[in-house]
């Protein structure tokens, strides 16, 4: 069969038109970072003991973590996610869980490339996560607003701010009787929702008569392991 002119045009036109869509219907790939390799393996240590099957936000296999890829990565860049709401290096605090420069880095090239899915044999077999920090293992032994006087004793474990409102930023200090000032946390955008508790590396004690007070207008609950509690008079 002989191909006319027209006949032939019209074919190219379909040719290109299935091109463009082949090509810029989807990402173009241009990272050989995958999310089975790669990423899968970070947001298992990182995310997916509070971004799990149940959450608002599952980023537990690629099909949830997808169509997030753009936000992941302002999140991660602005060090929004995962959420400390705090400045590292004031007080004595448990290590938080940030994201290191080369996580980040692969996390947003990642993002930037495409976000490709990659080869599901290189899924790590069971994601292991980190179970959630035991909040519940700690309770409140005094709840502060701005400013208090401890009346006796505290040994206390950590902190958990209870704001309504973002924290821009709010210092909290202990002033002890004998002179001694004991950073305990610095606030820094911290997100209500977060509903955590700063641990210290160290339970602290606060004779009575120390102040506690925060730089800014907050509610805050001092916070006690409950065995710790029991001896305290
Ligand atoms: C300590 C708990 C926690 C960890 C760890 C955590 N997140 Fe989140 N994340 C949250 C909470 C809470 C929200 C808010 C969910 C909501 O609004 O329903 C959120 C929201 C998000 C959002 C949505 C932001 C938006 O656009 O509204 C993204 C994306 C996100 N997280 C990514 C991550 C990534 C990626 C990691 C790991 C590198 C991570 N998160 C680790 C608690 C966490």
């Amino acid at each position: 069969m002989k191909c006319s002119p027209v006949k032939y045009c019209f074919h190219s036109i379909v040719c290109l038109a299935a091109f463009t869509i082949a090509t810029f219907g989807h990402d173009i790939i241009t990272t050989k970072l995958t999310y089975t390799r790669d990423i899968s393996r970070i947001f298992a240590r990182r995310c997916v003991a509070c971004h799990d099957a149940g959450s608002s936000i599952p980023l537990t296999n690629y099909q949830e973590v997808r169509p997030w890829a753009v936000s992941i990565k302002e999140q991660v860049l602005a060090r929004s996610m995962p959420p400390w709401g705090a400045v590292k290096g004031f007080g004595s605090l448990m290590p938080d869980d940030a994201l290191s420069q080369e996580e980040m880095m692969i996390i947003a090239s990642w993002v930037i490339g495409g976000a490709p899915n990659g080869d599901p044999a290189l899924l790590p077999k069971a994601i292991p996560s980190k179970p959630r920090p035991p909040v519940t293992a700690t309770q409140d032994v005094l709840t502060v607003t701005n400013n208090a006087v401890v009346q006796s004793t505290l040994t206390v474990t950590g902190i958990r701010p209870l704001p309504s409102t973002i924290v821009v930023s709010a210092r909290i200090v202990a002033f002890l009787p004998d002179g001694r000032i004991e950073p305990l946390v610095w606030l820094y955008q911290f997100d209500p929702k977060w509903n955590r508790v700063f641990q210290f590396r160290k339970p602290i004690a606060l004779p009575a008569g120390t102040r506690v007070e925060s730089s800014a207008s907050l509610r805050f609950a001092l916070e006690s392991e409950p065995k710790v509690l029991s001896r305290v008079q």
